[in-house]
């Protein structure tokens, strides 16, 4: 069994990013909007925040009261769309009750939105065009893949987790990479089975659930997962010591998905239209 080292990988990707933004005449800059005190989305902005630093990205972060209205949040949002100086908008997520975050999300410019997450960008993947950019998640555990020469091309992949930050746009992906994607949800019959059945697994629920061995001792495991066990230990949606030794790859956490995504999103960063 071989680690999918995120942590290395990200390393490299955010070195040829920083590379890249050295050589550019315009710079980027990145928006971020943290609306509230959510504990875990002020690490994810804060770490947003110091990969940027890192790559020579200037970022900004504008971090709004949780009882905001909508409208402000609007407002500010067209402000930075019509922004010749900001090249990237993202709101960190989720937000508070009162504001309909699908109207927050539809209202960013797609040739800003680095997240992917705009009805443009997500259209123009189902459809098989080019989006601006492609969501972070899903398009850093292909650079992982990539790195380790994983053949997707016909691989059968099984998906836990229909989110549209990472499960449906991963489908996407690894269809346009020519694998037979099966998604699994809360619904799905015999899970188990399913899982068996997968050539990669993703998983990425949020729960400690992938705890079978794998039918196929050359399947590669990406766990998208990251929350504290009972006694406060960082772990995924899969139990790493007992699925570990029936696999051929897996991605470990810390160290794994996580780091990609932040690498993968300063990619993205770095790209202007
Ligand atoms: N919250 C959890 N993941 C993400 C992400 O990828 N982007 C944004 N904007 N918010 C998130």
């Amino acid at each position: 069994m071989e680690i999918l080292d995120g942590k290395k990988l990200s390393q490299k990707v955010l070195e040829s990013v920083k590379s890249k933004v050295e050589k550019l005449e315009k710079k980027p800059h990145l928006v971020v909007i943290l609306v509230g005190s959510d504990p875990a989305s002020q690490i994810y902005v804060r770490n947003k925040k110091l990969a940027a630093e890192k790559v020579g990205i200037k970022s900004t972060v504008i971090n709004f009261p949780s009882d905001i209205e909508e409208n402000i949040l609007l407002k500010k949002i067209e402000e930075l769309n019509n922004a010749v100086d900001v090249t990237g908008i993202l709101v960190q997520l989720p937000l508070p009750e009162q504001i309909d975050k699908n109207k927050v999300i539809t209202s960013i410019s797609p040739k800003k939105d680095v997240d992917g997450f705009t009805p443009e960008n997500v259209g123009k993947l189902a459809a098989g065009l080019e989006p601006y950019y492609y969501p972070a998640t899903p398009q850093g555990i292909i650079m992982l893949l990539n790195e380790y020469n994983i053949k997707l091309e016909g691989a059968d992949a099984v998906i836990l987790g229909r989110s549209n930050i990472v499960g449906k746009p991963m489908a996407q992906m690894l269809l346009k990479h020519n694998a037979t994607v099966t998604i699994c949800h809360s619904y799905t019959k015999d899970i188990e089975d399913k899982i068996k059945t997968a050539d990669i697994l993703i998983s990425a629920v949020g729960k400690n659930i992938v705890r079978c061995k794998m039918g196929n001792k050359n399947s590669v495991i990406v766990d998208v997962g990251i929350h504290r066990d009972s006694n406060g230990k960082l772990c995924g949606d899969v139990d790493f010591d007992f699925v570990s030794p029936s696999c051929a790859y897996i991605s470990p956490v810390p160290g794994g998905v996580g780091p990609m995504t932040i690498a993968s999103l300063m990619y993205n960063a770095s790209i202007i239209y």
